[in-house]
Parts: C-alpha cells; sequence; structure tokens
C-alpha cells in the first residue's frame, strides 16, 4: 500500500447528531434541534415551535455531551491520528448574534480538544456542520441575510483565538454545495420554511424568488469562508482551512452524447461550482449561464470577487458514499439518495437505504479533484449506513461495513498511486449517531455500537462492533492489512 507515513487516520462526527445536551449550559437552539425523527419511507418534520410530545432526535442524540471521556477513549484505543468533530455554533453564541460568547460552551470544547491532545489525536474542526443558531433563522432569514457573515466571522474570531494552540485543521461549512439544492435552504442556509412540514429531500418546486434567496444566501456563506480563511491565517499562520463539499461522481447512463454532456453539467453544478469559488478563490465559467437557467441574479459587493481570491481554502475535504448517473431519458429510474440522486447504475448494488455503493467512483472523484485543483485532499465522510443486529453471542458481526471500507480504501490506495496528494481519511460515523437524512438511529455507521433507538429508548450503553478491530488493525499497519 502506498499511503504514506504521517497518513491522517480517524473518524468523524457533528456535534448535531452526536452531542445532545440541546438547552444545557446556555446552549441556545439550533436549526438542527427543530427536526422531527423521520424513517427511511417518512421524512422528517420541521417545527416552527418545539412541540411537547413530539421526538427532536437531536435534543439528546447519542449523548455525547456527556460521554465525551469514555468516547474519545475508545477512538484512542483504536489508534486515531486525527477526529473530526463540529463545534455546535450555539454553544458558542446562543441566539448568534451576541457580543460575547457563552463561556460555558467555550470551556467544553476546551475541555475536548484537551482530552484529544491527551491521546495525541489532531482535532479537525467542522465550524457549521448543517447547523446554525435558530435565533438567526428567526431574526433574520439565516443566510439570506448579508449581516449573518459579520455574526459567522464574530463566532470564528472566538473559537480561532480560544482554541489557536489546540486546533490546526479547521473546515468552514459542511457540504456546501448542498445548498445548491433547493432541500438545503433550510439546513444549510437556514432560511425558515414558510410552514412546518416535512422536509423534503427531493421533488420540492421553488418559485424563481426562492432560488434567489437560497443562491443570494450560498453567496453570503462563499464571502464568509474567505473571510474566514483570511482571519485564521491572521490568527494562527499554521491554521490548515478547508472546504467541505458532498462529492458525487456523476457518470454518463450511456454514450449518447446527450449524456456525457448531462453528466458533466452535474459535476459542474455539484461539484466544481462551490470547490472553484473556496479553492480557486472565483465563480467559475460555467455559473453565469447556470444561474440564467435558474433565473438568478446575485447581487455582489464591489469587494467580494476580491474577497473570495484573498480567502482560497488551503486543502480540499469532502464525503464520498456513492455514485450516480445522468441521463437525459426522462423513463429511467432514479436511485434514492440523500445529497445526489442520479440514475441507478446497473453494474452497482444499493445499501439498505438506496445508496449505490461504488469504490471506483472514490478513485474517479479525488482523480478529478486532484486534477482540477492540485491542493491536498482528504476524504473526510465515507461509510455505510447499515442496521446492524446483535447475535446471540452479544456481539455485532459487521462484515459488510468491513467489506465496504476495505474496498474504499483499497481505492484510495490506488488514487495516491495515480499521483493524488491525499492526506487523510475519517470514517463517517465512527461512533453510532442520529442520520442526517432520515433521523433515524438505525441508520448505523459506527465502529461503535450506541444502545438507543429511533424513538429514543436506550441504555446508551457503547459497545465496540467487529469493525472496530478491523480499523485498529488497519490504522495499526498504515492501511497495509485490509483483511
Ligand atoms: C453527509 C452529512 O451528507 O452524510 C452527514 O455531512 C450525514 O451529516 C452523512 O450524516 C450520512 O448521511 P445520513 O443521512 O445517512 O446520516
Amino acid at each position: 500500500m502506498s499511503f504514506p507515513k504521517e497518513f491522517l487516520w480517524g473518524g468523524a462526527t457533528a456535534a448535531n447528531q452526536c452531542e445532545g445536551g440541546w438547552n444545557v449550559d446556555g446552549k441556545g437552539a439550533s436549526t438542527s434541534d427543530h427536526l422531527t425523527g423521520g424513517t427511511h419511507t417518512s421524512p422528517r418534520r420541521f417545527t416552527k415551535v418545539i412541540e411537547p410530545n413530539t421526538y427532536y432526535p437531536s435534543h439528546e442524540a447519542v449523548d455525547m455531551y456527556g460521554h465525551y471521556k469514555e468516547d474519545i477513549k475508545l477512538f484512542a484505543e483504536m489508534g486515531f491520528k486525527i477526529y473530526r468533530m463540529s463545534i455546535n455554533w450555539t454553544r458558542i453564541y446562543p441566539i448568534g448574534d451576541e457580543a460575547e460568547p457563552n463561556q460555558k460552551g467555550v470551556q467544553y470544547y476546551r475541555e475536548i480538544f484537551e482530552e484529544l491532545k491527551k491521546y495525541n489525536i489532531e482535532p479537525l474542526v467542522t465550524i457549521s456542520h448543517y447547523e446554525m443558531p435558530y435565533g438567526l433563522t428567526e431574526k433574520y432569514n439565516g443566510w439570506a441575510d448579508r449581516r449573518v457573515i459579520d455574526f459567522y466571522l464574530n463566532y470564528c474570531k472566538t473559537i480561532f483565538t480560544e482554541y489557536k494552540d489546540l486546533v490546526k485543521y479547521w473546515l468552514t461549512f459542511n457540504e456546501i454545495n448542498i445548498s445548491l439544492h433547493s432541500f438545503g435552504g433550510y439546513m444549510g442556509l437556514g432560511i425558515m420554511p414558510k410552514e412546518d412540514g416535512p422536509m423534503m429531500l427531493f421533488g420540492k418546486k421553488e418559485t424563481r424568488e426562492e432560488a434567489n434567496i437560497r443562491f443570494q444566501a450560498l453567496h453570503h456563506q462563499f464571502v464568509a469562508s474567505a473571510k474566514a480563511v483570511k482571519l485564521g491565517h491572521e490568527i494562527n499562520p499554521n491554521f490548515m482551512i478547508g472546504c467541505m463539499i458532498a462529492g458525487s461522481a456523476a457518470y454518463p447512463y450511456s454514450c449518447n452524447p446527450n449524456d456525457v454532456i448531462e453528466a458533466q453539467h452535474r459535476m459542474q453544478q455539484a461539484n466544481f461550482l462551490c470547490g472553484d469559488v473556496q479553492v480557486r478563490g472565483a465563480y467559475p465559467h460555467f455559473a453565469k449561464r447556470l444561474f440564467e437557467e435558474y433565473g438568478v441574479e446575485l447581487k455582489m459587493e464591489p469587494t467580494d470577487e476580491q474577497t473570495l481570491l484573498e480567502g482560497k481554502v488551503d486543502f480540499y475535504s469532502f464525503s464520498y458514499y456513492m455514485s450516480g448517473c445522468a441521463s437525459t431519458d426522462p423513463e429511467l429510474t432514479k436511485s434514492a439518495g440523500n445529497m445526489m440522486m442520479g440514475v441507478s447504475n446497473p453494474y452497482l448494488k444499493a445499501s439498505d437505504w438506496g445508496w449505490q455503493i461504488d469504490p471506483q467512483g472514490l478513485r474517479y472523484y479525488l482523480n478529478e479533484i486532484y486534477g482540477r485543483y492540485q491542493v491536498p485532499l482528504m476524504v473526510v465522510e465515507n461509510g455505510l449506513g447499515a442496521n446492524d443486529v446483535i447475535t446471540e453471542d452479544g456481539k455485532i458481526h459487521d462484515d459488510y461495513r468491513i467489506d465496504y471500507l476495505r474496498e474504499h480504501i483499497k481505492q484510495m490506495d490506488e488514487a495516491i498511486k495515480d499521483g493524488v496528494d491525499l492526506i487523510g481519511y475519517t470514517m463517517w460515523g465512527c461512533i453510532d449517531l442520529v442520520s442526517a437524512s432520515t433521523g433515524e438511529m438505525k441508520k448505523r455507521y459506527g465502529f461503535i455500537y450506541v444502545d438507543k433507538d429511533n424513538d429514543g429508548n436506550g441504555t446508551m450503553n457503547r459497545m465496540k462492533k467487529d469493525s472496530f478491530d478491523w480499523y485498529k488493525k488497519v490504522i495499526d499497519t498504515n492501511g497495509n492489512n485490509l483483511d
């Protein structure tokens, strides 16, 4: 295997999906705290007011807030070099527009970083992972309002300054490109939904005006990200600040030139638009036509272009779960997926949640991205959501997860041999947590099982799955033993 000696092996989580403690020690409500549980077939619901008898999975999640020492110890036992986590913005700024931070929140993350340091685990911190103060949604309509840039920067300034000697790697926004889809309006941008109701992932129609608001809000995030990069480097020049993109490999369904152009269009829209702005510091050549298609007229301040150019990220990180096919044939069925939808690929199998498993797509994506940007890459999410069952011997034999991860790791090795500068891998959901798309616990990713079910019942006890020892061996051998 070709993994460099200093390769950063680890795992990833997000605060809103694992921490719980949603209203303790001064924390305010996050956008994610207003989403109910759902399932594969029934969508999560958004409610403006927290309903007394409704289940909101983020409120308790898997209580990492109360278990972080135990959980970090388990990560250390696996040999993690890096741990990707996010800060709940609302622990630091409960409403979002305060001048001073909530000290208890600041202290909490300091303790986490110190705990990680004890085990020589490098933190990789997502500044905003599908979570922002609900106060900013109520008062400003989230990122639709340009003033939110300053609130975000105030938050960044606090955490960059407080943790400048404890954290080196940062990501400005999780999967910033999901806001290119209409469902990203609330999850990614905190734009207030018109009314309470199901959060449809796909098929939601939006007006031209709504599309305008969404793209404008995304532009504000780009500006905020660029300013954060600049600010971060001023506070500590050694900071490595990256973007985070939901990576979706799009293949042409056939060699019909229509399908080829469609696939190219998808790669541009879904992946390259955000990547280009954040890595190259400017909107790409195809943006103008794309905005015309959506009827979008972007409002830019005179300094925005320069700001984007001055705030280019240091590395490119992405999540990778599946690939999809692009076709112009309306008859072809669509395969299910959270962030990327495509026509089903007859050569691939899908997970129980309909995500098409494609390890080679990871090699393809790594090469496409590295060829385009030539900056270090990190895979910061990859994994298999599955319904794990405890067998009679009291264990979880998750060979299907091991198979999934092994095949993806092999393709990362191929990509490194191809010449790609890949510096790390943080497997998603290293400990079971709440699913972002469905709100379920049943869709588990972890090396560590947490005893909690879809309705919120369980002891919260942690238990190692078979994949725990397997991953420990992978890290021990720097990827040389994948058996
Ligand atoms: C990514 C998100 O899209 O996919 C995570 O960044 C999410 O937050 C992960 O959990 C897996 O998706 P899901 O819906 O299975 O939780």
